[in-house]
């Protein structure tokens, strides 16, 4: 019997579109799951986004009208981080700010039962890190969803120093079981994607910022040219800029390499609260 057998409960702390698409693909995959966020409208904004993705799912066949609603009422949205003490996975993808990882770690310590395991879908903070902020850091492991989560198959699962054996074998079962393919990278800034994929949207940044080509241009050419599904500008756009500049502060503060100094374009768009999609302006416009 798989590992992942025992585990019936899953808290999402965060029901933003990373939050809110990890609680969904965790009930598809038959878990009771307890969203949290720190105001009804964000929960509510949350159970909105994931109706949707599932009404797109029946419309296309995908699933029936009894499916989702089976799958919705196995969702819980809620404010009060209480309401998780029992789960046996919490997955936290609040603010990329350590700060409030700390402050989201540390209170779920005080409240859960020591044999829950947290798990942050942190983008670029040390595993080792998040893990040192509670008492029970051989229970505390990474696993990085990618955006969008209902969609893309890769879960980066990212052990802290501290992670134990037998919790990286309940995660790693856990993605399975959420029907991603879980690939272990070890703990370093922006763990493997976002060191790879980050500093390439940076540099298509750099691109449109010294002339080389327009934004429409640059995206042609690596889609045309590489067979990447969407341009980095269109990609950017997606993750949201502010996350991208976190991640380029990030590696270039742990690192101290040139290479990943930030292209000041991308600070500038942030400044002017032109973060992609979600404020309808990025690189591009968006209706
Ligand atoms: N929720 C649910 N389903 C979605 C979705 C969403 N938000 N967005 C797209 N889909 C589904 C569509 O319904 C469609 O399903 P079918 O194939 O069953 O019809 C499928 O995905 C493809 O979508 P579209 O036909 O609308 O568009 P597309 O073919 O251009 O694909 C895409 C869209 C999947 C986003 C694709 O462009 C892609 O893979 N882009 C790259 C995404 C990527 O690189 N993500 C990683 C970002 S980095 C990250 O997340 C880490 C970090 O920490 C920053």
């Amino acid at each position: 019997m798989g590992v992942e057998a025992e585990l019936r409960k899953i808290g999402v702390v965060g029901a933003g579109t990373m939050g809110s698409g990890i609680a969904q693909v965790a009930a598809q995959a038959g878990y009771q799951v307890v969203m949290r966020d720190i105001d009804n409208s964000f929960v509510a904004a949350g159970m909105e986004k994931i109706r949707k993705s599932l009404n797109k799912a029946v419309e296309k066949g995908k699933m029936t009208n009894d499916e989702k609603d089976q799958i919705l009422s196995r969702i819980r949205g809620t404010i009060d981080l209480a309401d998780m003490a029992d789960a046996d996975v919490i997955i936290e993808a609040v603010l990329e700010d350590r700060g409030t990882k700390k402050t989201v770690l540390s209170s779920l310590d005080a409240i859960c039962s020591p044999r829950t395991i947290f798990v942050s879908n942190t983008s670029s903070i040390p595993i080792t890190e998040l893990a040192a902020f509670t008492k029970r850091p051989a229970k505390v492991c990474g696993m990085h969803f990618m955006n969008p989560v209902p969609v893309m198959k890769l879960v980066e699962v990212i052990r802290a120093f501290q992670t134990s054996d037998e919790t990286a074998e309940v995660v790693k079962a856990l993605a399975v079981k959420m029907g991603k393919t879980p690939v272990e990278v070890n703990d370093f800034p922006g763990f493997c994607t976002n060191r790879i994929l980050v500093p390439m949207i940076n540099e298509a940044a750099y691109c449109l910022m010294e002339g080389v080509a327009t934004a429409e241009a640059i995206d042609q050419v690596m889609k045309l040219g590489a067979n990447h599904p969407m341009g980095p500008l269109e990609l950017g756009d997606l993750v949201g800029l502010d996350v991208c500049l976190n991640i380029m502060e990030v590696l270039y503060s742990e690192y101290g390499d040139p290479k990943y100094r930030p292209c000041p374009l991308l600070r500038r768009l942030v400044q002017a609260g032109r973060l992609g999609r979600k404020t309808g302006w990025g690189f591009h416009k968006y209706e």
